[in-house]
């Protein structure tokens, strides 16, 4: 079998093209991402989410905005390069690879001013197309480690879409998964929630597993205490946007009631997460940026009213789970266990 999930973003011939992720499972349309506004609109809308593939996706973004440019126009490449830098990463708050991403563009753009246009052009798109390659890698990194962890026969309960739709490879949280199925030939069974309001389990988590035949059941988000109480979870696995140095994680609204719930029925808790999702500059969970989306993704399901005109509305998109509660990080670089202050800053030593 293979389990490596369609491609989420790519560069063909001077097009980058994503799959839309928002009409998914319905329609699997892909989309060519023509100017830096599409690129941001898509980020921002999530035709194009998850955090590994939102930064590859800005890096990208930073290559159309100025692909075009010649030496005789009036704004200076690198001017150009920092103005698209600056503007896609207004487009969502909380995955640090976004920001991540954007400033090795920036870096690789300040240490190569004196090149000609059409080289700096070319180096630009060359940098996002090594962050596809690494991510890749690092997938399959994540993905071997975390097998480990799972034994023939185990069921994981997961949240959200942190999958290959989510990256350029296996995923994270899914690629233990992946690896375990593929390449170890373990049984492995899934519960994903469906993860009210925008519903990536529903939609794109149970879309891949059902793709690559690996048993997957659905729930509710409110669920999933019965499912963990009947004692049919093995392992809570899930993925990030932000890690702080001290083990705090941000991941999709919803982690934190899930992390309680392992906790109470013990169940262990792993957090896959690339480097590109660690920022050591935080100290806690409590610096990380929480993105508050639109009301109407609470108040309307596909263009249906749910709730009355009117009504009071809090959506966060993410929230911040304590380190207290992971078992462990399966990181690119291993598996990484408390303390995390000591452990995470040592992967980048
Ligand atoms: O709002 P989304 O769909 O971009 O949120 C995605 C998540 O929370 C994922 O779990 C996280 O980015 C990890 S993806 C490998």
């Amino acid at each position: 079998m293979n389990a490596m999930p369609e491609k989420t973003i790519w560069a063909d011939d001077g097009r980058v093209s994503i799959i839309d992720q928002t009409r998914l499972p319905g329609d699997f349309h892909k989309m060519e991402v023509k100017t830096v506004g599409e690129m941001w609109e898509a980020i921002k809308s999530l035709r194009v989410r998850g955090a590994p593939a939102i930064g590859i996706a800005a890096a990208f973004g930073v290559w159309i905005a100025v692909k075009h440019l010649r030496a005789e126009d009036s704004l200076p490449l690198d001017q150009a390069i920092e103005n698209a830098c600056s503007y896609l990463a207004t487009a969502r708050p909380t995955a640090v690879n976004l920001f991540w991403a954007l400033d090795r563009v920036r870096k690789l753009a300040k240490a190569n001013t004196d090149l000609p246009h059409n080289k700096l052009q070319r180096l630009v798109l060359a940098e996002a197309e090594a962050m596809l390659a690494e991510d890749y890698e690092i997938c399959t990194a994540i993905g071997r480690h975390g097998a480990g962890l799972l034994e023939d026969g185990h069921r994981i309960l997961t949240h959200c879409n942190a999958g290959g739709l989510a990256t350029a490879g296996y995923g994270t949280a899914l690629a233990p998964v992946y690896y375990a199925v593929e390449k170890l030939g373990k049984h492995l069974e899934v519960f994903a929630d469906e993860t009210r309001p925008l519903l990536q389990g529903a939609r794109l988590t149970s879309w891949e597993l059902v793709r690559a035949s690996i048993p997957v059941t659905l729930i509710c988000d409110n669920m999933a205490a019965v499912v963990l109480r009947n004692g049919w979870v093995n392992a809570v696995i899930v993925g990030t946007d932000r890690v702080a140095r001290n083990g705090d994680f941000a991941n999709k609204i919803g982690t934190y009631g899930l992390a309680v719930l392992a906790r109470e029925h013990n169940v262990p808790l792993y957090v896959a997460a690339p480097l590109s999702s660690i920022d050591i500059s935080l100290s806690s969970g409590a610096e990380i940026p929480i993105e508050e989306r639109n009301a109407d993704e609470i108040t309307s399901l596909h263009g249906l009213k749910i709730a009355p005109e009117g009504v009071k509305v809090f959506n966060p998109a993410f929230d911040v789970t304590p380190h207290r509660l992971v078992t462990a990080f399966i990181t690119e670089k291993g598996i990484v266990r408390p303390s995390y202050e000591k452990n995470l800053t040592a992967l980048f030593d």
